[in-house]
């Protein structure tokens, strides 16, 4: 049996996190075995608020894709594409805005906090036609390979809400079934925090990324807060009040290291640095073999080059087809 379609694009961020790791790519990693995956970078997505900054535009996109890479992402299960290589995407674009009524994009409660965050930052961006259409470009992505499953962070359903009803839309004008109405599959919010307190951000400088290398983890674990009302080393602590690093040790160590950390916190028999060198040490071994595969992709840059391409010509034909079909119900073709 033919597995179903999933389709999911990252914005290019550059490199990415241990909270991006934790909350997105296992899950790639785990769906890419149940579903017939689409993994791709929405660098046309990233010109919709940042168009007059594309000098990174580059190095960022290689970044996320060897991330994926590197945490196992793998291009023999999953296809993996930059959306600006499949202009079939594009296209399928075009066809979409035509049937969107303005006001379904104007009311995307998403694009609005976008909008209030963009203002609310030193980016005086404004609405542009492009990030009007951000729900309806998303909406091309996931049909052109008519998905019936897109993981996305709960920030993103009200697009899909709208790419939902596109597609029914459109089945319903051309009298045809050619499109699934996708469901949205929550991606679990990664509750890792930043070394100090707030959610992890690259733009906090407070995250640890997957390509820093052990004394640069280290380091940043070691600014990292920990129990405020600990004073001394032997005071008893509160694990629970300790929202950086025993959080840490909850989703990185085992059980029983979690336990004894607790045990040992409380009875006020370990110290804070020891406790954080502990947790580094443990950090830099869940990830020491993710970042190899990495720099040996970093220097190799023509596999990953040859992957991207093997990957974009794997999508091509699918979205070719998506495409013709769309033409045909429209009498375009
Ligand atoms: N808008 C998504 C985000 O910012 C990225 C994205 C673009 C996407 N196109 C998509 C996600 C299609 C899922 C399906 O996270
Ligand atoms: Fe946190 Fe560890 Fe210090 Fe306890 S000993 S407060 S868990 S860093």
């Amino acid at each position: 049996m033919s597995k179903v379609n999933l389709v999911t694009g990252m914005r290019p961020t550059g490199k990415l996190h241990l909270g991006h790791y934790k909350g997105v790519i296992e899950n790639l990693v785990k769906l890419q075995d149940e579903f017939n995956c689409f993994y791709f970078v929405a660098d046309w997505h990233a010109l919709t608020t940042k168009f007059d900054k594309t000098e990174t535009l580059k190095d960022d996109k290689f970044n996320v894709i060897i991330d994926w890479l590197a945490s196992g992402v793998d291009p023999e299960k999953a296809t993996i594409y930059i959306q600006s290589q499949i202009p079939e995407i594009a296209q399928m674009h075009v066809l979409l805005s035509m049937i969107t009524p303005n006001n379904w994009a104007e009311r995307d409660p998403t694009l609005k906090d976008m909008v209030k965050i963009i203002r609310s930052g030193d980016e005086n961006i404004q609405m542009s036609y492009g990030l009007l259409g951000y729900p309806v470009l998303m909406s091309a992505d996931i049909m052109t390979f008519n998905a019936a499953v897109v993981p996305v962070g709960i920030d993103q359903v009200a697009h899909l809400e709208i790419t939902r009803d596109i597609a029914r839309r459109f089945n319903n004008l051309y009298k045809t079934e050619l499109f699934n109405e996708p469901k949205p599959r929550l991606t679990q919010v990664s509750l890792l925090k930043g070394v100090d307190g707030q959610k992890m951000g690259k733009s906090f400088h407070n995250d640890i990324k997957i390509s820093d290398d052990e004394k640069t983890t280290s380091e940043k674990i070691m600014k990292g807060i920990t129990d405020r009302s600990r004073l001394r080393k032997n005071d008893p602590g509160h694990p629970d009040d300790c929202e950086v690093i025993f959080d840490y040790y909850k989703v990185f160590a085992d059980e029983e290291t979690v336990n004894c950390t607790r045990q040992e916190c409380v009875a006020g028999t370990r110290g804070c640095a020891d406790c954080k060198r502990q947790i580094a040490k443990i950090i830099n071994e869940a990830f020491g073999s993710v970042r190899e595969k990495r720099i040996q992709y970093v220097q190799n840059p023509k596999i990953v080059q040859d992957i991207i391409m093997n990957g974009c010509e794997k999508a091509r034909p699918i979205a070719r087809e998506t495409l013709a079909k769309a033409y045909d119900v429209m009498n375009l073709s």
